[in-house]
């Protein structure tokens, strides 16, 4: 399949696709009506749920509109889900050196239903889910949902040359809830919310893991095209040499880093026995069909002609947290770590003296109007963070800075 319009594309724009987020104001925002603009209303910046303020490649709403225009709503076409395959296998590839067999490649409508399904249908009956937090909020959810006990390993925390935090895997509790008959690892790579790629030692030292108990890892690599650090790179765990085929599930899709998850598209890669157990198990198998044509097309138009404008966002992100950063390192009692990847960024609110029962969220949503996540969603232990979402035009990132900056100076006085 050639994309549509493929030829006629005008060449990608970064200064006019800047200036056009750099225009972006609360008010056109909520005009919109985005879930994270709208769901608190009144005179509050959305900067919580995972979805951006910026809109999509150009590519992307190419095949949107075209669709629009030719009324094309229906299923999916097999040589339509084949091009996301294809494109699929190709990005990972020349993304990240992973080579991937587009017939290892699975459509899904998205990242959580194959979640559900391997928990379900490719783990050890009753068997409990390893989740490594601060975690995604349905990671912790999900397991419960299957019926099966969810198993929180907290990070740890350390600090590098330049006393930045940083968060750690702790490998140790990992392989004791493994060695104590846990049947799934889910592995956040790159790791919302904290906002970094895993390194290659931690990633080999869970493969070992994984093979000596046999346990199957669940590898979501959703934010794997949102590496906003020139130096960080983001690396598959499955194309870990390390990694065993048949243990291995990785999902991801361009929702995010095209900013698309209303489209439903997503992406399993599974070789080996895990490919294997997936296409003949009927439940997983079925999955394929909950895929949406809009989806598909948009997910291979953003794969194979949307990646300057992701390249794009990524710089912009990157911009935006700075700024963030530096906005809150004028004030005492909240730590940001600035994300290498992702475009959220996790705030440590612990040395705040926030009126008692008041959580940070909770304090910055009503005080001075910016919803961000709640850490306590995040796991045991993150009452006192917060979730920052960064994607949005730079007038908001401003007035984001301002606003939490401010409240805090107003607390301390
Ligand atoms: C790590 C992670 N996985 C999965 C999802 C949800 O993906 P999907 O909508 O494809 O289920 C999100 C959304 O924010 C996410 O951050």
């Amino acid at each position: 399949m050639t994309a549509p319009n493929a030829d006629s594309m005008p060449a990608f724009d970064d200064v006019a696709t800047e200036a056009a987020f750099d225009a972006l104001s609360p008010a056109e925002m909520q005009r919109r009506g985005s879930l994270k603009w709208t769901m608190y209303p009144g005179d509050v910046i959305g900067a919580w749920v995972a979805e951006m303020d910026l809109g999509t490649a150009p590519s992307v709403t190419a095949v949107l509109q075209r669709a629009v225009t030719d009324g094309s709503y229906g299923y999916l076409p097999p040589q339509i889900g084949q091009a996301v395959r294809e494109e699929t296998a190709r990005f990972q590839h020349e993304a990240f050196g992973w080579s991937v067999r587009a017939q290892d490649v699975s459509l899904l409508p998205d990242v959580l239903s194959a979640l559900g399904a391997v928990i379900a249908h490719h783990t050890r009956p009753n068997s409990a889910v390893i989740v490594p937090t601060p975690a995604y909020m349905p990671f912790l959810s999900f397991p419960g949902m299957y019926g099966r006990q969810c198993v929180q390993v907290p990070a740890l925390p350390s600090r590098d040359a330049g006393g930045a935090v940083s968060w750690k895997l702790d490998l140790d509790r990992i392989e004791a809830a493994m060695a104590d008959g846990a049947g799934l690892l889910v592995l956040c790579n790159p790791w919302n919310p904290v906002g970094r790629v895993l390194s290659a030692e931690e990633l080999d030292a869970v493969a070992v893991l994984s093979g000596r108990y046999r346990v199957p890892v669940f590898a979501d690599e959703i934010h794997s095209s949102l590496i906003v650090d020139p130096g960080a790179t983001h690396l598959p765990y499955a194309s870990r040499p390390t990694a065993d085929p048949d243990l291995t599930f990785t999902a991801t899709a361009a929702s995010k880093g095209w900013n698309m998850p209303g489209l439903k598209c997503a992406q399993l890669i599974a070789s080996a026995e895990a490919r294997r157990a997936w296409d003949t198990n009927p439940l997983s198998h079925h999955l394929a069909n909950e895929a949406s044509l809009l989806g598909a097309r948009a997910t291979v138009a953003a794969l194979r002609e949307g990646r300057e404008w992701n390249a794009c966002v990524n710089r912009y992100v990157r911009a935006n947290a700075r700024l963030v950063a530096q906005a809150l390192s004028a004030i005492d009692g909240v730590e940001m770590t600035v994300p290498s990847a992702t475009y959220l960024a996790w705030l440590d609110c612990s040395a705040l003296p926030l009126p008692q029962g008041v959580g940070p969220a909770e304090f910055f949503r009503r005080e001075p109007g910016v919803a961000m996540n709640d850490g306590a969603t995040f796991g045991i232990g993150y009452e006192s963070f917060c979730r920052l979402n960064l994607a949005t035009g730079r007038r908001i990132t401003e007035l984001i800075g301002q606003r939490l900056a401010d409240a805090v100076a107003h607390l301390h006085a």
